[in-house]
C-alpha cells in the first residue's frame, strides 16, 4: 500500500510515514498498517479506523444515499481482509482511499472525526424520556413545585420555539399541558402532527372520541370506574410512546386524571427493595388484551433500562392487562408478587401521585414509556378525545428539528 498526501498537484509518496499537513487542517497526519488507517488530529488525539469499516462508511453516490441517510453497499461485496492500495490526505483535508477494484472514497475530514470510535457515544445514541439535561424525577411535591408551564396551543401549532419547549417538557418530565386547545379533534390531529408527524393508529383508532355513554370498546378505560395508575399498549411489542388525553366535557362529579412517574417509582424501588427492583428489571413479563378480533400479546419487564447506561428506558406497567403467569418458575412465584406488590405500592401512596381535573380546553400529553395515569370514579357524562403518536416519530421529529445528526 501506499501513503500519500496530496497537495494540490504537488505528491509525495511515503510508505507508512507521518506527513504533516496544512495548519488550518483537522488531521495533522496519518499512517497505515496491515488493517487499519491512523488519523492524528491537529487538535490532538488519534484515531483508528479498521479497513472495512472504511470501505463499508464510504459516502460516495454509489454506496451511500446522502438524503435518507440509507447505505447502499452490501458487506458480501468485499472480503473481511480488504486492505486500500492507496491512502492519502486530499485537498481539502479530507482523506482519500483507492481500494483494490479502484473504488475511490473521499472522507471529510470532520465526519470522520465525529465518527471515530469512541464508547462513550453510545449512550447518546438512543433519545429517551427523562435523559436531557433539565430531566428530573419527580413525586407529588417536586411535581407540583415546579410543574412546567401550560404551553399555548395557537403557539404550539405555529411557532417553534413553543414547540421545542413543549417537547423537552415531555422529555424531561413525561408530560405537558397544552392550553386554549379546540375542542374539535382536528386541535388533537394538528398537534400530533406537531410532536411526530404521524397519529399512531391502533385498534381503538386514530383519534378517539368517546364518552362512556357509548360503550365502544371493551377496554375498563371506557368504563366510569377507578382506573389505577398504568402504562397503555403493554401487550404490543413497542408500546405507544406519547398519549394525548383531552377531557372535552363533563357534566357530573369526580373523574380527576392521575399521573405516577415510573421512572421516580422504579428509583425508589431500587433504593428500597433491590431484589425486587433486579426482578422487575431482568424477567419480561407477559401482557395481552382480546378485542375487536385481535389477541394482542407481548412481553418486557416491567422496568426496562437502557442496554448501553443502564437508565431507565420504559416502564411496562398495567396489572389489568398483565397475562396468566404461568411461564414463571414455580420458585420465583412468591419473588414476583413481593416485587410487583412492592412497585404497585408506590404507585399508590398518594406523596407520589399528581391529581388535577382537566377541562375543556386544556390538553394533556404524556410519556407513556414513563408516566403512568389512571384517573378516579366519576358520575355523568364524560367526553374525552385523545391519540397516540409513536415515540420513534416524537423522537424523529425532535431530532431533525434539533439538527440532531
Ligand atoms: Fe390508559
Ligand atoms: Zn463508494
Amino acid at each position: 500500500m501506499r501513503l500519500r498526501q496530496v497537495f494540490g498537484s504537488s505528491v509525495q509518496t511515503r510508505p507508512n510515514a507521518s506527513p504533516s499537513v496544512a495548519s488550518n487542517s483537522v488531521i495533522s497526519s496519518i499512517s497505515s498498517d496491515y488493517e487499519s488507517v491512523h488519523v492524528s488530529w491537529k487538535d490532538g488525539g488519534s484515531s483508528k479506523f479498521h479497513n472495512v469499516w472504511l470501505r463499508d462508511h464510504c459516502r460516495c453516490g454509489e454506496c451511500y444515499n446522502a438524503t435518507t441517510h440509507q447505505k447502499e453497499f452490501n458487506i458480501l461485496d468485499v472480503p473481511l481482509s480488504i486492505k486500500p492500495i492507496d491512502v492519502a490526505v486530499n485537498t481539502e483535508n479530507g482523506l482519500s482511499i483507492t481500494w483494490p477494484d479502484h473504488h475511490k472514497t473521499h472522507y471529510d475530514a470532520e465526519w470522520l472525526k465525529k465518527h471515530s470510535h469512541v464508547e462513550s457515544k453510545l449512550p447518546a445514541v438512543t433519545r429517551r424520556l427523562g435523559k436531557e439535561q433539565n430531566s428530573f424525577l419527580w413525586d407529588k411535591n417536586t411535581i407540583e413545585s415546579k410543574f412546567p408551564r401550560p404551553f399555548e396551543f395557537a403557539k404550539v401549532v405555529s411557532d417553534q420555539e413553543e414547540l421545542n419547549a413543549l417537547f423537552r417538557s415531555i422529555i424531561n418530565y413525561g408530560l405537558a399541558v397544552v392550553g386554549g386547545t379546540p375542542t374539535s379533534v382536528s386541535a388533537i390531529e394538528k398537534t400530533a402532527a406537531r410532536l411526530g408527524g404521524f397519529v399512531k393508529e391502533t385498534h381503538y383508532g386514530k383519534i378517539w372520541e368517546f364518552s362512556n355513554e357509548v360503550m365502544e370498546h371493551a377496554d375498563t378505560a371506557y368504563t366510569s370506574g377507578y382506573l389505577r395508575g398504568h402504562t397503555d399498549g403493554t401487550y404490543f411489542s413497542h408500546p405507544v410512546g406519547i398519549q394525548m388525553l383531552h377531557c372535552v366535557g363533563h357534566e357530573g362529579t369526580g373523574g380527576l386524571n392521575l399521573l405516577v412517574d415510573g421512572f421516580f417509582v422504579a428509583e425508589k424501588l431500587r433504593q428500597t427493595d433491590r431484589e425486587s427492583f433486579d426482578f422487575l428489571t431482568s424477567r419480561n413479563i407477559r401482557f395481552e388484551y382480546n378485542s375487536e378480533g385481535l389477541l394482542l400479546k407481548a412481553h418486557g419487564p416491567i422496568i426496562e433500562l437502557d442496554p448501553f447506561d443502564g437508565t431507565f428506558s420504559q416502564i411496562r406497567f398495567n396489572n389489568y392487562d398483565m397475562a396468566a403467569l404461568d411461564y414463571l418458575k414455580y420458585e420465583d412465584v412468591a419473588r414476583f408478587y413481593k416485587a410487583l406488590r412492592e412497585f404497585t405500592a408506590i404507585t399508590a401512596d398518594p406523596n407520589n401521585q399528581l391529581w388535577f381535573k382537566l377541562t375543556p380546553g386544556t390538553l394533556l400529553i404524556m410519556g407513556n414509556w414513563r408516566v403512568l395515569h389512571g384517573r378516579s370514579g366519576f358520575t355523568g357524562k364524560r367526553m374525552m378525545q385523545g391519540c397516540y403518536v409513536s415515540m420513534d416519530d416524537f423522537f424523529g421529529k425532535y431530532r431533525a428539528m434539533t439538527f440532531d445528526s
